[in-house]
C-alpha cells in the first residue's frame, strides 16, 4: 500500500517518468521512510523538540539531513527534466509540477527551492496518511465479511467489471461511507497541534471556563473525537452505515480526520478519490485475508499505523 500511494502521488505531481525510473522511486521510497522514522524517533524521545539539543549533529540528524538531501536532489532533476521536455504530466491536463512551473506569486515566477518545497510537500504530506488509511480498510474489511460482501456487491454492480470512471466513482455511496467509517476508526492523523494566536476562554458544557494564553500550544485530540459514545453510538464497532443519509452538518463537526479550518487537508479530495478507485479496484480483483498469528498494535506516531504492518493474503476473485 505504501509502494502504491508513493507511485500514485508522485506521478500526480511529478508525471510518469518518475514511476517508470526505479531508481528515482527507490531513492523517494527510502528517503521518505528514514526520514519519517528519524523524525518520528526525534519527536518522541523530545530530541527533535528541545532547543539546542535538536540542532546537535546526533546519528538520526545526519540520517534526516542525508534523505533530504536525496530526497531534493532527486526532486531537481525531476523539475530539470520537465523544464527541458524530457518528461510530461499523466493527467489529461497539467500535473502539479507544470502548474508550479507556471504559477507566480507577486508577478513573480517561483524559484526553483519554491518548487521543490511545495512538490515535496505534497508528496510527504500525502503519501503515509492514504497508505495508512487502505492499510486499516483492508484489515478491518476482512475481518468484517458481512461488510465486505455488501462492498462487493455496491462495486460488481455499478462497475461490471470495468475500471471506474468518474460517473460510476460517484456511485460507489457505500465504498465512500466504509472508507469514512475506516477513517473515523483508525484516523490516520489521530491529532494535530496548534498555537493560539490571542488570548482565549473556551467554555466546556458543563460551564466550566478554560484559559488558554496567547502562545500556548495546544493538543486536538481527534482519535478521542472519534471514539465518543456521545457522538458516535458502539464507537468501537466497524459501522458504515453510520454515514449513509447522516446529517452532514452535525458530522462535520465531529468528524475531522482531515483537520477543519484554513490549515485543514488541502490534498481530502484527491485522497478520498484516490482510496475510492484504490478500494474499488482491489475488492473487484481480489479476496483478501488476514494472515493468522499477527497480533496488531495501532501505534501513534505522526500518523496512526499497525506497528508490525499487516500482513493480508490475496487471491483473484473467482467470478
Ligand atoms: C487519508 C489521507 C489523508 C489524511 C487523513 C490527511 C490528513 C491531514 C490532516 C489532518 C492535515 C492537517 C494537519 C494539521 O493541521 O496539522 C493535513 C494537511 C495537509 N495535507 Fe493531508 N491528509 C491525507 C491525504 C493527503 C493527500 C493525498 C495530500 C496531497 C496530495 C495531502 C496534502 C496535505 C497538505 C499539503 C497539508 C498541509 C496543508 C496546510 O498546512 O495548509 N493530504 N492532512
Amino acid at each position: 500500500m505504501s509502494a502504491l500511494a508513493l507511485d500514485i502521488v508522485t506521478g500526480c505531481v511529478f508525471g510518469s517518468g518518475l514511476v517508470h525510473d526505479k531508481e528515482v522511486h527507490a531513492l523517494m521510497h527510502r528517503s521518505i521512510a528514514t526520514a519519517m522514522s528519524e523524525l518520528e524517533h526525534r519527536m518522541f524521545t523530545l530530541i527533535g523538540v528541545l532547543p539546542i539539543v535538536k540542532s546537535l549533529p546526533l546519528k538520526s540528524k545526519l540520517k534526516i539531513d542525508e534523505a533530504k538531501r536525496d530526497f531534493m536532489s532527486a526532486v531537481k532533476k525531476i523539475i530539470d527534466d520537465r523544464r527541458h521536455g524530457l518528461t510530461q504530466s499523466v493527467c489529461k491536463g497539467l500535473d502539479l509540477l507544470d502548474l508550479l512551473l507556471s504559477a507566480e506569486s507577486d508577478g513573480q515566477k517561483l524559484t526553483s527551492e519554491e518548487i521543490v518545497q511545495e512538490s515535496a510537500t505534497m508528496v510527504i504530506a500525502g503519501h503515509e496518511t492514504t497508505s495508512t488509511l487502505m492499510t486499516w480498510t483492508l484489515y478491518v474489511l476482512a475481518q468484517h465479511p458481512k461488510i465486505l460482501l455488501t462492498l462487493q456487491k455496491e462495486i460488481d454492480s455499478i462497475l461490471r467489471g470495468q475500471p471506474p470512471s468518474a460517473d460510476t466513482l460517484s456511485q460507489l455511496i457505500y465504498t465512500e461511507a466504509v472508507l469514512k467509517e475506516s477513517l473515523r476508526l483508525y484516523s490516520p492523523v489521530p491529532n494535530i497541534t496548534r498555537m493560539a494566536v490571542k488570548d482565549n476562554t473556551i467554555v466546556a458544557q458543563d460551564g466550566k471556563e478554560i484559559f488558554i494564553r496567547r502562545g500556548t500550544d495546544v493538543f486536538l485530540d481527534l482519535y478521542t473525537l472519534h471514539h465518543l459514545e456521545k457522538y458516535w453510538p458502539n464507537a468501537d464497532t466497524f459501522d458504515p452505515e453510520r454515514f449513509l443519509n447522516k446529517n452532514e452538518t452535525h458530522q462535520s463537526t465531529i468528524f475531522l480526520p482531515f483537520s477543519a479550518g484554513t490549515r485543514n487537508c488541502i490534498g481530502q479530495s484527491f485522497a478520498l478519490m484516490e482510496a475510492k478507485i484504490m478500494l474499488s479496484m482491489i475488492v473487484q480483483e481480489f479476496e483478501f485475508e488476514l494472515v493468522p498469528g499477527q497480533t496488531f498494535v495501532p501505534e501513534m506516531v505522526v500518523t496512526m499505523r499497525p506497528k508490525d504492518g499487516i500482513w493480508v493474503k490475496m487471491k483473484s476473485r473467482q467470478l
